[in-house]
């Protein structure tokens, strides 16, 4: 079986994934930016993984535009973000992201980091914005991304691990 990981990753976390699935499985990388359609027809099996960005997944207008030509093809997702794992965050983000033709492209969840200190300065402020917010908000009433981004504003936060990719494997192997 020949494949692909194709990502798009701002700030490295969904990278250190694609490396790692690309170690497990063999599969070539590219960035969803950069391949052009042609080059991902030419494999069976696509693993798409983006950053979470305000609730959209980035790079998903890769799939959305070629879904229509990778008709045959196994095509596994996944996102990363800073928020722990959470059954109904996943389940929003599947909705917003993965909606009409891709509804049936399975999603996974692989943690990232936080790193306000060490982002773009439009990212910085926003984030730094952000916390002041939610510090204000009632913590029962915060989104858990919202928790996890006020953990982060104390100090860099890196929450990658290997296991992640466990089910994305399993996933590949399923036809
Ligand atoms: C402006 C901004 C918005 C973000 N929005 C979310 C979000 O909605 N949910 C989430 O879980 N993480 C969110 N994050 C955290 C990123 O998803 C996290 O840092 C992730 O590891 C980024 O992946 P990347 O390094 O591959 O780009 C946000 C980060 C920034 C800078």
């Amino acid at each position: 079986m020949c494949g692909i990981i194709i990502y798009k990753s701002k700030y490295g976390s969904t990278r250190k994934y694609a490396e790692w699935l690309k170690e497990a499985t063999g599969f070539e990388m590219a960035e969803a930016d950069k391949i052009k359609i042609g080059e991902a027809l030419k494999y069976d099996t696509i693993i798409f993984g983006g950053g979470i960005y305000a609730g959209g997944i980035a790079g998903i207008s890769f799939l959305k535009k070629n879904i229509g030509m990778l008709k045959g093809k196994k095509i596994v997702a996944f996102c990363c973000g800073a928020s722990p794992f959470d059954a109904d965050f996943m389940k929003a983000l599947k909705e917003r992201n993965l909606s009409g033709e891709l509804a049936g492209v399975p999603l996974y969840y692989c943690r990232g980091g936080c790193d306000i200190a060490n982002m773009h300065f439009a990212d910085k402020t926003l984030c730094k914005m952000l916390v002041k917010a939610v510090a204000k908000k009632d913590p029962a009433q915060r989104e858990v991304w919202e928790t996890a981004l006020v953990d982060a504003s104390a100090s860099a936060c890196d929450w990658t691990d290997k296991s992640y990719i466990g089910p994305i494997l399993e996933e590949c192997k399923t036809a």
